[in-house]
């Protein structure tokens, strides 16, 4: 039996220092943090999200992604973006030099309140005050909806919430929208349905898709996106991450696990997968416990 068909090339969006990070007791200096994300793009990730310019009282992690960002600096043809929350972020984000952002939104009330301090019209009234300027600055703006297929504290979503959601983005002027199983529930054949319905007013090439791990449904959740025609997938170096403000949230889906499965299927990504383990492998230690990924639990 063959699969559906499938893309030909995936971007991986690597999220590790950022959704990665954000989640972790143990201090992890600014230098740590910089050669991380260094060898991450030594790896040939085309993407990768360094920091968030969010409130260091909220996330006390991230504090410090100014030094970040302005030390991992630019390199030609890739993004380095950072989440901003609101306007204060992105003239933080603009003056460390970072030339791509990404805001963040979500399909249910309840987690954006506790995430972010706003409804969710609240939150596009922000994006309002500084996505269009960024925009016509010349920036790249990547757009995240969480919980699209769950939520921790309202359970079911609605896939037309999720799609509704999505468009604001898109006409805030978005160029690709992040749908997020921020809390891990999501299942195949939901996915395959909410990316099918975006689709019907979004090209695949503006979509991307947003994992965690937390019920072993990632990978199998990856591949019913890819069937739909979606060819980019966030990921974590060694599968860290959560969401401190959605309780229950585990790790991210792993990078080196999606990389193993898109090259196994002859799916190309530009990204060497034993560079990407390396990464993670040399940071494991500051983080004092280990990492999820299952190809790195196989051992070399
Ligand atoms: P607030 O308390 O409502 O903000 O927080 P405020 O506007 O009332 O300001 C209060 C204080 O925060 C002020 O300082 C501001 O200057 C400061 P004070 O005068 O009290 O000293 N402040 C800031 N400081 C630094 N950077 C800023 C900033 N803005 C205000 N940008 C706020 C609102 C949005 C700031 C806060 O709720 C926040 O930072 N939340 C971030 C939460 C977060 O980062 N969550 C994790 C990332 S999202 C995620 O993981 C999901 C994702 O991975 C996708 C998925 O999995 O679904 C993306
Ligand atoms: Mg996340």
């Amino acid at each position: 039996m063959s699969l559906g068909s499938l893309p030909g090339r995936v971007t991986v969006v690597e999220v590790g220092p950022r959704d990665g990070l954000q989640n972790e007791a143990a201090p992890v200096t600014v230098d740590e943090r910089v050669a991380f994300c260094e060898r991450l793009l030594d790896a040939g990730l085309a993407v990768v999200e360094v920091g968030a310019f969010v409130s260091p009282r909220w996330v006390p992690q991230m504090a410090g992604s100014d030094e970040v960002a302005r030390r991992v600096g630019r390199r030609p043809g890739v993004k380095t973006p950072v989440l901003v929350p609101n306007r204060q972020g992105f003239e933080q984000a603009r003056e460390a030099g970072v030339r791509e952002i990404a805001v963040f939104t979500a399909a249910s009330e309840t987690f954006n309140r506790k995430n972010i301090n706003a409804t969710i019209d609240e939150s596009f009234a922000r994006f309002a005050e500084f996505v269009p300027q960024a925009v016509a600055e010349g920036f790249w703006v990547r757009g995240y909806v969480s919980t699209c297929f769950g939520c921790p504290y309202e359970g079911k979503v609605d896939p037309a919430r999720v799609v509704e959601v999505a468009e604001r983005l898109r006409e805030v002027g978005c160029h690709e929208i992040s749908i997020g199983d921020t809390i891990g529930v999501a299942v195949p054949s939901q996915v395959a349905e909410v990316m099918g319905r975006l689709q019907r007013t979004a090209p695949a090439s503006a979509l991307a898709v947003h994992l965690h791990d937390t019920r072993g449904t990632a990978l199998a959740n990856v591949l019913a996106a890819l069937e739909t025609g979606i060819a980019i997938v966030d990921s974590s170096a060694g599968g860290l991450g959560g969401c401190p403000y959605a309780p229950g949230a585990s790790g991210n889906l792993a990078t080196e696990d999606l990389l193993y499965m898109l090259h196994g299927m002859g799916i190309e990504t530009g990204v060497d997968l034993s560079r990407v383990a390396a990464a993670s492998r040399a940071i494991a230690p500051r983080l004092g416990h280990p990492l999820p990924s299952r190809y790195l639990q196989a051992g070399r």
